[in-house]
């Protein structure tokens, strides 16, 4: 194997030639472990016939891993994933472990170590996929949602004192920095320029006045540079009435960490099943690597019986294949997406069907292969 192996290096043909990614694969907890091969397998399908290859390294990191060992990941974890260009997740959680272990001890850390400043999550109605809002056509509800993920409220700045007393406190400091606020919003320019052109800043400046005022300022400086995107802005309380009534208004929405967090499941929401949402972990300086995973977490009522719907995973394996710089295969897996979910014969039962996860991921690999 060794011999073989040095024998193509020193030829040097085609395999050697071929690009490749390294990505770490942490398929975590639940239907993580079941929709995780779905996603490789069409990921490989894309590079086999768009001339690429993935090298999966996987981590068992997970609440399982926990409750064996006390830590989500190894202490070097961060470490070891600073080498790959990218991290698949499954999804991390257990009805044995508080949420807030699985989320600060392993996707918190991830996140604010690399600099996975954008969380990214399309919201796409697919022919073929009801949804609970009435009378809306395929086509006319396609936007996407910018996070920031890295600041905002989820922070770990405050405390607690005199607890288990009648005067008992919590203070939870929310950060927004310049930094930070410039940034998404630029990026979130920068994406609606490349789209339909039109960006919505979500907001709360009439209730919270020190944050989302300066949140405002800084939308309206950046937007100075982008005067061929057309903005508006809404406080969250009305925006999220909007996302129901009106969902063809939007093209690009940017939301801090709270608020693009709430708008990230209410928009895959009305298009129907969370189980087809992806989302983005981006580090768009490729700096450090970014994380692919679907929206939805590990799913403790369905998880084991193999019926759960891949299509969240694998639809986040072809915006991975985006952030590699392999659109051609991100966009084959997209149509291949679209194709299946279209001709309805394989549907999980999610979205009113009987096959299992492997049968609908078995489709969209056929499907991107030719
Ligand atoms: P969930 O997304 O796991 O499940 C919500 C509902 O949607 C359940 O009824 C589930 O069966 C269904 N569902 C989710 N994904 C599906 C799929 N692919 N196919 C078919 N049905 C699907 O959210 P829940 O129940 O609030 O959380 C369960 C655990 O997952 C918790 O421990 C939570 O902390 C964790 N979680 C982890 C996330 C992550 O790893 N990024 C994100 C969200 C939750
Ligand atoms: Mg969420």
């Amino acid at each position: 194997m060794a011999a073989s192996a040095q024998l193509r290096r020193l030829r040097g043909d085609d395999q050697q030639a071929m690009k490749s990614f390294k990505v770490a694969v942490i398929a975590g907890d639940g239907i993580g472990k079941e929709v995780v091969p779905e996603g490789i397998r069409v990921v490989d399908a894309a590079g086999a016939r768009f001339g690429f290859r993935c090298e999966w390294t996987p981590f068992d990191w997970s609440c399982e891993r926990y409750v064996a060992t006390g830590k989500m990941m190894p202490d070097d974890g961060l470490a070891q994933l600073r080498r790959f260009d990218a991290i698949f997740l499954g999804a991390v959680g257990h009805p044995n472990v508080p949420d807030h272990i699985s989320l600060w001890g392993l996707l918190i850390p991830i996140r604010r170590a690399f600099q996975q400043y954008v969380n990214l999550r399309p919201v796409k109605l697919f022919e073929g996929i009801e949804s609970p809002l009435k009378n809306w056509k395929p086509g006319e509800i396609e936007f996407v949602i910018v996070r920031e993920n890295c600041e905002g409220e989820y922070s770990n700045v405050g405390g607690r004192m005199y607890e288990g007393t009648p005067g008992e406190l919590a203070v939870q400091q929310a950060i927004f920095t310049r930094l930070g606020v410039t940034r998404i919003i630029r990026y979130a320019f920068e994406l609606a320029r490349t789209r339909k052109k039109r960006l919505t800043s979500a907001t709360k400046s009439n209730g919270i006045i020190f944050t989302m005022p300066f949140w405002d300022e800084i939308f309206r400086e950046v937007s100075k540079d982008f005067p061929d995107v057309k903005t508006d802005q809404y406080h969250i309380d009305i925006l999220t009435a909007h996302f129901v009534r009106h969902p063809d208004w939007f093209d690009v929405v940017v939301g801090s960490n709270l608020f693009g967090d709430i708008l990230s499941d209410l928009g895959p929401a009305v298009v129907g099943s969370i189980g087809i949402a992806p989302s983005a972990n981006l580090n768009p300086e490729k700096e450090f690597p970014s994380m692919f995973e679907p929206v939805h977490g590990s799913a403790p009522d369905i998880a084991g019986k193999g019926i759960a719907n891949p299509i969240g995973q694998i639809w986040s394996g072809a915006m991975m294949l985006r952030h590699f710089g392999e659109s051609e295969a991100a966009d084959a897996i997209e149509g291949a997406i679209a194709k299946v979910l279209a001709s309805g014969r394989v549907r999980t039962a999610d979205i009113g069907g009987t096959a299992t996860t492997k049968e609908l991921g078995g489709a969209v690999e056929a499907a991107v292969a030719n």
